[in-house]
């Protein structure tokens, strides 16, 4: 399967990176806004073409579109792509709001292409053992995720520039660039929560720079807390009746560690998972084309649709509000 792709930062390139593991796939072509960028982009990559203009792009033969443009830019590109019958593999936030999900929704039946958000977590094997160990650890009574990272960029943010992930205009903040991590995690682990609540640290332009996400559920609470202006050095946890489930990272989990209450014994449980793990991701995307599997795109789609639904609750709560939405 060909492909092309919008974005050329780091991300993109840690994809390109995950996608020479697998022999049935293959880079096609670059969009920048730059033509520099571009045509440097493509020769690095291996790319036979580079454009400057998205539409151009896709008249070309790509089978999909890996997105990794600004989070506020999904949305449009998305549609884009779609209306052009390409395939969508759009890193994580799909989109900022639900209306915009539904309206993707529509248009990938109308197109009939396959729409997929990138949570790399989602599809990792250490996270599959995690979910697989849940339902022997008795009644789950806490939970504790961390996504908390300083990000060189809040030191221009510091200097008095807007990077696009501290930036209203570009969806950004906390929230929706760390705390969708765990906040989908915990979806699907635990499905849709009761009720949240968000309390953010909110910088001098509105953005959240840090924040704590509470999600209720029936017999226990998920506490989140995400950050991109301080540094976490401690694990996550999933804390139940009969022990304690540890996890050292969310993206990607490398030790996942469980503690029996009783036998006071510590096994771990976790493999050594491929370096580029964004590997497993890419792997279910294209699985689901070759299968045509529509059971597992609607699946996706909605955890995706829960997942912005509770981030958009939490957020509009504390009046973080994106300026198309105003
Ligand atoms: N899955 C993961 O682990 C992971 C990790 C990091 C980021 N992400 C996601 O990937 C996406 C990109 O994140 P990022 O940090 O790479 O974003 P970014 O650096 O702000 O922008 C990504 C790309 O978009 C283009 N761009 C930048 N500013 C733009 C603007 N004002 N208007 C139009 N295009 C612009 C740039 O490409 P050109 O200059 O070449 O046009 C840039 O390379 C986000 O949705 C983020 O959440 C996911």
């Amino acid at each position: 399967m060909k492909f092309s792709t919008i974005g050329t930062s780091w991300i993109t390139e840690a994809f390109l990176a995950a996608a020479s593991n697998l022999s049935d796939v293959q880079l096609y072509s670059v969009y920048s806004r730059s033509e520099e960028t571009a045509k440097q982009f493509a020769q690095k990559n291996g790319a036979d073409e580079w454009y400057t203009n998205i539409d151009d792009m896709l008249e070309g033969e790509s089978d999909f579109i890996y997105i990794a443009s600004p989070n506020s830019m999904h949305y449009k590109h998305i549609i884009k792509c779609m209306e052009k019958k390409k395939h969508v593999f759009c890193e994580k936030p799909l989109v900022y709001n639900e209306k915009q999900w539904r309206l993707i929704k529509e248009k990938a039946s109308e197109h009939g292409v396959f729409v997929f958000e990138g949570y790399r977590h989602l599809f990792s094997p250490n996270y599959m053992h995690l979910k697989n160990t849940l339902p022997k650890i008795g009644e789950i009574r806490s939970v504790l995720f961390q996504f908390v990272q300083y990000s060189s960029r809040y030191d221009a943010f510091k200097e008095g520039k807007e990077p696009n992930v501290f930036s209203k205009q570009f969806a950004g903040g906390a929230l929706m660039d760390l705390g969708v991590y765990p906040l989908s995690m915990a979806i699907d682990l635990f499905g849709e929560p009761m009720d949240v609540d968000y309390f953010p640290v909110l910088l001098e332009n509105g953005i959240d720079g840090s924040g704590t996400l509470v999600l209720i559920y029936q017999g226990f609470t998920v506490t989140i807390m995400c950050s991109k202006i301080a540094q976490a050095t401690i694990p996550s946890e999933v804390q139940a009746e009969e022990g304690t489930l540890t996890v050292d990272h969310i993206a990607p989990i490398q030790h996942l560690e469980w503690f029996d209450r009783k036998t006071k014994e510590t096994h771990e449980i976790a493999e050594k998972q491929h370096q580029e793990d964004m590997v497993y991701e890419l792997e279910a995307f294209i699985r689901m084309i070759k299968e045509q599997d529509h059971s597992s795109h609607e699946q996706w789609l909605e955890r995706s649709r829960q997942v912005v639904k509770w981030a958009e609750i939490a957020r509009r709560k504390q009046g973080i509000i994106f300026p198309e939405e105003d």
